[in-house]
């Protein structure tokens, strides 16, 4: 290979790009890297397109033209589903139940790997702490525990036992690292934490991703202890090559090289390739550094050649892995595209995992819905198939049933609607007026430039809302002694670029719950959302509220299947609900501090004057059409296990989580009040109890010390079982050995 070959072997640019786009006619960021065409004929991979019928002729072309038979490699955000849709994944997380999430993952690889696809930027294992951030929607949430559980299961289903086989594709693991934590939850901005924050929140999930064998990682657009992580070091080579052994193909995000210069951590685009091939960064995401700066970084002595090949040798490794010099198109079937994308079988399972992530919060004696009598529908959700979340290109909104369908056919014309229109993207205004695209500088330059500021009346983004027509509402809903309200913020609202500093639904979307209320309406509250929103102002006009996130393409029968009592929820939150925004972040496993607020008369503690520490609902609870009792914790003599009986002690079958939490009374370091450790979903009859045991192990009280080693330290514990992170029963014990 020529080093301009192996260059752009470390680029991926987009498709187009490759049916020879004179440069000049390239949009965006490329514009700028003044590709030749034979640069653009040379990408060793593209993203972002899909198809079985193209990618074939894609590949075809690629390899008519090219000196070397190294096919392209395919990727694309098949983030929370292909054509089958599923929920987003922070309501993956609320099911607490990885093998499902494996199973769909599985079907998500048949339907992307038919449609053409190798790899998929997936799974995202970003902890998150902070709903005014968009992308919590695709994370599985606030727990490193739940989080890895939640990637690992997804890499098996995506990958099996190998990429290459028929049917799976490669996953890769993003956003490495911490991109989960960015300043005032504003995207892209800052990330700055302590070692040990990193080390002991922040990075076990990605960990467990690649324990399970994910093939690629993906850099963070953010620093890490002030350093980019896409030419960061210590997270690159000494934590994922060294400590993690993680042998695969590391891409940056999109254009997260080039961004080095905006970070100020290069002055141009030479120091930038520079940084980034030193901390063995293989692949390039839209941007031309690599292209534009190796030969000359080498010729100055700057690079060296071997540094360059390691990079080659991952990314063909890759490939082979996959099969590709055998057969470039991998399983591109368009047959077997049109039969498994959208089938029974993926609806089927997407449906289940649905009801599993979604969480009943409240429920005053009116769900499951009875059949007597007109029930009303009004809301923003009752009539669209938007029901997918952002990060779902390839969803097909059109095939969707809508909600108003699926409970039409319930209730028949026993169901009332109003107010049902869905949220008009136009009828929002631009978030601050971007600056005007300046002429793009000679990559050459330091790229930074002085930010237009937005004029200070900029329109910025107001609480997502609908039309006011309460009254006609009133009206039609009348003869209804129950009315469902679909409530929440536009799929737009949510994913990447969609920070927000206000939680609260629409003020029209508030005032029609509070005035179904108040005229004496039993009000089910259904919440479409990819985030926790602040909805304490209207929790108490609210008789029911049902998390229902982003659901997927078979959203609308798994909230009828729960409305309808068909399945008894059983989600329990991944992330923790916020009494305001003032409250962010607020989560469970958070340290006990010098002045805990235990005291309610003590004034010089750690509380606010306007609003108490805990969370308006905290993780891992979730409520039932039954009831649970979880008690007679046991710790064995030697603390192997901690084992308790459940008891569903309501009148139906009902599941829930039984959860495990540890905490360090006393260590080296700081420890959590409590940190989840273990869970276990279970299903128990109308009066049937069981017994739930788990084991004890030195891995689960361990942590990283000051001097950053791993492990634990022999001392007292509370161990504690419960159904949710507050509710809890423990018991201290003092723990020297242990098996
Ligand atoms: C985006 C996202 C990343 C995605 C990539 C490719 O900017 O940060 O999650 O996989 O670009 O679309």
């Amino acid at each position: 290979m020529t080093l301009e070959e192996k260059a752009l072997q470390m680029t991926q640019l987009m498709p187009d790009m490759l049916y020879h786009l004179a440069p000049a006619n390239l949009t965006g960021p490329l514009r700028q890297w003044h590709f030749t065409d034979e640069q653009l004929r040379c990408a060793g991979s593209v993203l972002g397109r899909s198809g079985a019928a193209y990618l074939k002729k894609l590949q075809a072309d690629y390899l008519k033209d090219a000196r070397l038979p190294i096919p392209l490699l395919f990727m694309a955000d098949v983030i929370h589903g292909y054509e089958t849709i599923l929920p987003i994944p922070l309501a993956q997380g609320c099911s607490f139940d990885p093998e499902l999430v494996a199973e769909n993952a599985a079907a998500v690889a048949e339907e992307a790997s038919a449609a053409g696809l190798h790899v998929t930027f997936s799974p995202m294992a970003d902890l998150v702490r902070d709903p005014r951030w968009g992308r919590v929607m695709e994370s599985s949430g606030e727990d490193p525990y739940l989080n890895g559980q939640m990637a690992a299961a997804t890499v098996r289903g995506y990958q099996g036992d190998d990429p290459g086989k028929k049917g799976k594709i490669a996953a890769c693991i993003k956003h490495f690292a911490a991109y989960g934590q960015p300043e005032g939850g504003r995207d892209y901005n800052t990330v700055d934490m302590s070692r040990g924050m990193l080390r002991d929140f922040y990075l076990p999930a990605y960990r467990e991703a690649v324990r399970a064998g994910a093939a690629m990682v993906m850099t963070s657009f953010n620093t890490v202890e002030r350093v980019p992580s896409t030419c960061n070091k210590l997270l690159l080579d000494r934590i994922l090559r060294k400590e993690w052994d993680f042998k695969g193909v590391v891409i940056s995000d999109y254009t997260a090289v080039e961004e080095l210069m905006n970070h100020s951590v290069a002055a141009d685009t030479l120091e930038a390739g520079e940084k980034s091939l030193h901390a063995g960064m293989d692949i390039e995401m839209m941007s031309g550094v690599y292209a534009a700066s190796l030969q000359e970084l080498l010729e100055q002595g700057r690079i060296t050649e071997e540094e360059i090949d390691t990079c080659v040798i991952r990314i063909l490794e890759l490939k082979n892995r996959l099969g590709l010099f055998e057969n470039p198109c991998k399983d591109a079937d368009e047959a077997l595209e049109g039969q498994l994308c959208g089938c029974r079988e993926h609806l089927e399972l997407a449906r289940k995992l649905a009801r599993e992530g979604m969480v009943l919060l409240k429920n005053e004696d009116v769900l499951p819905l009875s059949a007597d009598g007109p029930v009303g529908l009004a809301g923003p959700f009752a009539d669209t198939g938007g029901l997918f979340g952002e990060w779902s290109y390839m969803g097909n909104r059109e095939k969707t049933r809508t909600l108003r369908e699926a409970l039409e056919e319930e209730y028949g014309t026993g169901l009332v609607t109003a107010m049902t229109e869905p949220f008009r993207r136009d009828d929002m205004p631009s978030t601050a007026e971007e600056p005007s695209p300046e002429e793009a500088p000679d990559p050459g330059k330091n790229v930074h430039t002085e930010q237009k500021s937005p004029s200070p009346d900029a329109p910025f983004r107001r609480r997502p809302d609908v039309p006011d027509a309460v009254e006609e509402a009133l009206e039609r809903f009348r003869h209804c002694r129950v009315c469902i309200v679909t409530a929440g913020e536009p799929e737009w609202e949510t994913g990447e670029a969609a920070s927000k500093t206000d939680l609260r639904l629409g003020p029209n979307q508030e005032k029609l719950i509070r005035a179904l209320h108040d005229a004496g309406k039993k009000v089910v509250l259904l919440l479409f959302s990819g985030r926790p929103l602040d909805i304490a102002p209207i929790l108490d006009a609210a008789d029911a509220v049902l998390q229902v996130w982003f659901p997927g393409s078979a959203g609308a029968d798994a909230v009828t299947d729960i409305l309808t009592g068909k399945y008894n929820p059983s989600g329990h939150l991944s992330m923790s609900f916020p009494r305001n925004v003032g409250q962010i972040p607020v989560y469970y496993n958070c340290y006990n501090t010098g002045r805990p607020a235990l005291d309610p008369q003590s004034h010089f503690s750690s509380r606010y004057l306007d609003c108490p520490n805990s969370p308006l609902f905290p993780f891992g609870y979730g409520l039932s059409y039954t009831t649970f009792s979880c008690h007679g914790l046991k710790i064995a003599q030697d603390a192997s296990t901690a084992s308790a009986l459940v008891k569903n002690t309501g009148s139906r079958r009902g599941e829930t989580v039984v959860q495990l939490y540890i905490r360090d009374v006393s260590a080296s370091v700081v420890r959590p009040l409590k940190e989840l450790k273990g869970f276990r979903r279970i299903a128990l009859e109308a009066g049937e109890e069981t017994e739930v045991t788990f084991r004890i192990t030195a891995d689960m009280l361990s942590f990283y010390n000051e001097e950053e080693q791993w492990g634990w330290e022999p001392g007292e514990f509370d161990i504690m079982i419960g159904l949710d992170s507050q509710q809890t029963e423990g018991q201290r014990v003092s723990i020297s050995v242990i098996s």
